[in-house]
């Protein structure tokens, strides 16, 4: 893979580790984030000389423009967005002008100055509330809420606008991700980080429903796997794949080796269930295992104590 590389959303959850790869490999790396939810501490591990981080906007089509001009980019990874299901329902506009328009800016831009790929952060809420599982890429998608519908938009404008020039588009779906660096003091983060900080700190933790509902939780070191994998072994000029384990774990399991994994009682309080929550999702990750050799290599035991004794 070619070595000029774009992360946006390099200083949030993902991007900081898709960031952290590039780096590891020698690239010559490039962070935009606007840093709302990101934050510079995200990359201060890492050595100063080793990124640069524009603060912009992606919805600034000229800055974005303008940064394609001046780097050579090579290779983007789009993470860029409101990463949040509940905000694009609260704020439908907002989310629309980051999570499509803005992504629009990106990719129109990457296809104007040839760039050679560009690999984004799709997601499983392209699936909405369909109960077949496992979910395969070729069902047809039903998204339930507004950040699912912008997230289906942004694989059709790329499948459109790798027809157009030589950038070449992958989307991957991602499912349940999790692992260091999400942030658990946002109202909209991932179950996991609120269960661990809550856990840790002795404070008692609510499942709502029965807690058999199940996902396929996914470490973030293996979705950087899946994202360099596809930048490097895709050659056709648009693609899509899910991103999880392929292996459903539900809310009680997923409690229970948290606090076997602390020190501390189990301290649990069921609520009556939110309206709106899906019950199962689970990712069929075969096709993404078949064209590039993907193997995950966390299973869910394994993910929370790498990241439990990183707390
Ligand atoms: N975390 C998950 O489980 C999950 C699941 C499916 C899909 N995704 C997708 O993965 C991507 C990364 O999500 P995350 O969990 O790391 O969230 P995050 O909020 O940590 O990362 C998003 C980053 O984008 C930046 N950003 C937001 N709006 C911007 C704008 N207008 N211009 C420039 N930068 C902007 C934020 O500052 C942040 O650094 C998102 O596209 C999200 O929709 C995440």
């Amino acid at each position: 893979m070619s070595k000029n590389i774009l992360v946006t959303g390099g200083a949030g959850f993902i991007g900081s580790h898709i960031v952290e790869e590039a780096v590891n490999r020698g690239y010559n790396t490039l962070v935009l984030d606007d840093l709302s939810t990101g934050k510079k501490e995200n990359l201060e591990h890492l050595p100063q000389d080793s990124y640069r981080l524009i603060q912009g906007d992606i919805r600034d089509n000229n800055l974005i423009n303008q940064v394609f001009k001046d780097n050579a980019i090579n290779c983007v990874f789009h993470e860029a967005a409101i990463a949040s299901v509940q905000k694009s329902i609260t704020d439908p506009e907002n989310t629309y002008s980051i999570n499509v328009e803005g992504t629009r800016n990106v990719f129109e831009a990457a296809v104007d100055h040839g760039v050679e790929r560009v690999v984004f952060a799709s997601s499983a809420a392209v699936y909405g509330d369909d109960p077949k599982i496992p979910k395969v890429e070729d069902m047809s998608p039903k998204p339930i809420s507004p950040y699912g519908e912008h997230k289906l938009e942004n694989e059709k404008m790329a499948a459109k606008l790798s027809l157009k020039g030589s950038t070449k588009f992958v989307a991957l779906r991602y499912f349940n991700v999790y692992g260091l660096r999400q942030d658990p003091a946002s109202e909209y983060s991932g179950v996991i980080s609120i269960f661990i900080n809550r856990i840790l700190s002795g404070q008692k933790i609510t499942i709502y429903g029965d807690g058999k509902q199940t996902r396929d939780f996914v470490y973030v070191k293996d979705v950087v796997a899946a994202n360099y994998l596809v930048a490097e072994k895709i050659a056709r000029g648009f693609a899509i794949f899910n991103v999880g384990t392929g292996l459903q774990t539900d809310l009680n399991e997923l409690v229970g080796i948290i606090f076997s994994l602390s020190s501390n009682v189990d301290n649990i309080k069921y609520e009556l269930s939110r309206a709106g929550d899906i019950r199962h999702s689970l990712a069929d990750i075969i096709n993404l295992r078949r064209e590039t050799g993907y193997k995950f290599d966390y299973e869910i035991k394994n993910g929370l104590s790498q990241l439990i004794s990183h707390k």
